[in-house]
């Protein structure tokens, strides 16, 4: 049997249209609009977009968002024509399977793992990391460093006491509470998601609106770091130069684009729910265009008023992490904002996990009912209609990560797990205009093959200028996925049964 052979696009219809048995119709286009800025603003903004001004970009880390966005919308609208013309669950898998056939689509699905499974696990471990924040802020007392924090991480404490780390259990319980809502229902689920989205937004908007007034122009230039600025000083004294290409100028905008992508990182999430859309042929492609467009203005908006309260080289200096509050605290002096700052990126969190799990285990659900995967990911709640089964499970496995991984090691993974599957989507665009012209596609991407083909330029050079080591461990992982696919997916496959 063929590693090549395709899924036919009539059959993925008739599966999709086959809803008594299958996921729920229950999201409509704003809930698919917040789903899609429910997995986008999260620690991108508020944890990155410090670093890369800090670090590459200065005040031109909004040109960076811009040359991240472009990047995203070849790829988002290459996936708003699929996500209308095959509204399955599954995503750039079932894309894939439809056009490039079975094998392209097993190392897309394997590589999606990296993308929703480790980006739940990142951003649930950051969400611990701000949990105590918060506790702090409202002087709570703290979590524990041990109960906080993965084995492979320690710390010196104020009195000079070494701490170890143990488990991370914040993120553990975050996880917990998320996987019993999304068991619960989709459009439970889509609920909390909703008001979450309303309070990170309301929050975002309010930084920009405030925060305007308190800019200092002298803080904005000149706008790009030039070759000359003087360093800045790092936490541990050293100095921090700006002579190195990729820190100042356009070589650093770059480098920047390379940072915050990881805040773009979701808009495809929303097409992993399309099985679940009342009309996703018209909602499809305006949730995740929607989304992108939203998130894209507010994130220009958000750091072009982080790098005019605060000078760039201060978030060097000041942490990564607490940027966005050190700025307000420190050059706005509103200290109900700064609280406001912490409960939303909290919240912010929290969306962006849910989402991301729940992209995960639609992914599963259609690689099961392709037989891929054992059944046991595709059993649907007799009540609820959720893939309660997948979603214990993926509780596990994603909680083994987060409670004993340090988060920096899956941050560059989920962006090499995304941009990949980003390339092989825009590959897939143009394969199936090619293969089947004549397919109703509701939407169209426009400039076909010119979009797809920019699309797939700028993503790979995004993976390739990625680290040795992340790229290494995106290898080895596809090499695993590989010996799974052979060992029992192909001879499981129901499409390649005769
Ligand atoms: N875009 C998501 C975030 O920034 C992954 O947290």
């Amino acid at each position: 049997m063929s590693l090549f052979r395709k899924k036919s696009l009539d059959l993925l219809m008739a599966q999709g249209a086959d809803s008594d048995k299958g996921l729920k119709r229950t999201l409509g286009v704003g809930n698919l609009i917040a789903l899609g800025i429910g997995a986008i603003i999260g620690a991108g903004l508020f944890v990155r977009t410090a670093a890369a001004a800090g670090q590459h970009a200065g005040p031109a880390v909004t040109l960076s968002f811009i040359v991240a966005a472009i990047g995203c919308a070849f790829a988002g609208l290459c996936y708003a024509e699929f996500a209308s013309m095959i509204p399955i669950a599954g995503s750039a898998y079932t894309y894939a399977y439809a056009t490039m056939g079975e094998l392209v689509a097993w190392i897309i699905g394997w590589a999606l793992i990296l993308e929703y499974a480790l980006g739940a696990a990142t951003v649930s471990i950051a969400w611990s990391e701000f949990l105590n924040k918060l506790l702090l802020q409202f002087n709570l007392g703290s979590i524990p460093y041990e109960w906080s924090h993965s084995p492979f991480e320690k710390a010196l404490d104020t009195a000079n006491v070494m701490h170890h780390g143990i488990v991370n259990l914040p993120a553990l319980l975050i996880l917990l509470i998320l996987s019993l809502l999304l068991i619960k229902g989709t459009s439970e689920s889509a609920f909390v998601n909703g008001i979450i989205v309303f309070i990170k937004v309301a929050i975002v908007l309010m930084f920009i609106f405030i925060g305007w007034k308190y800019i200092n122009p002298a803080n904005h230039t000149p706008y790009l770091i030039p070759e000359n600025a003087p360093p800045a000083t790092l936490p541990d004294g050293t100095q921090y130069s700006y002579t190195n290409f990729f820190r100042h100028g356009w070589g650093g905008v770059l480098t920047g684009a390379g940072i915050v992508f990881f805040a773009f990182i979701g808009f495809d999430a929303v097409s992993t729910a399309a099985q679940e859309a009342k009309n996703p042929k018209r909602d499809m492609p305006i949730g995740i265009l929607g989304s992108l467009v939203i998130c894209t203005i507010l994130y220009i908006l958000f750091s072009y008023v982080l790098t005019g309260v605060a000078p760039y080289t201060d978030f060097v200096k000041a942490g990564k992490e607490a940027s966005v509050s050190y700025a307000i605290d420190t050059y706005m002096h509103i200290g109900w904002l700064g609280k406001a700052v912490t409960i939303a990126i909290l919240a912010g969190f929290s969306s962006v996990i849910l989402v991301m799990l729940m992209g995960q285990s639609r992914v599963f659900y259609t690689m099961a009912t392709d037989g891929l995967l054992p059944k046991v990911f595709s059993a649907l709640h007799p009540k609820f209609r959720t893939p309660y089964k997948s979603n214990m499970i993926l509780f596990v496995f994603v909680g083994l990560f987060a409670a004993f991984i340090p988060g920096s090691v899956a941050g560059d993974l989920t962006s090499i797990g995304t941009l990949f599957a980003f390339v092989l989507v825009s590959a897939g665009v143009w394969i199936m205009r090619v293969n089947d012209p004549g397919r109703a596609r509701p939407f169209r991407t426009p400039l076909v093959p010119l979009v797809p083909i920019l699309g797939i330029i700028v993503c790979t050079a995004m993976i390739v200028s990625l680290d040795n080591q992340t790229l290494l461990t995106a290898f080895g992982w596809m090499v695993l996925g590989l010996l799974v696919y052979f060992g029992y997916s192909k001879k499981n496959s129901k499409l390649q049964k005769p």
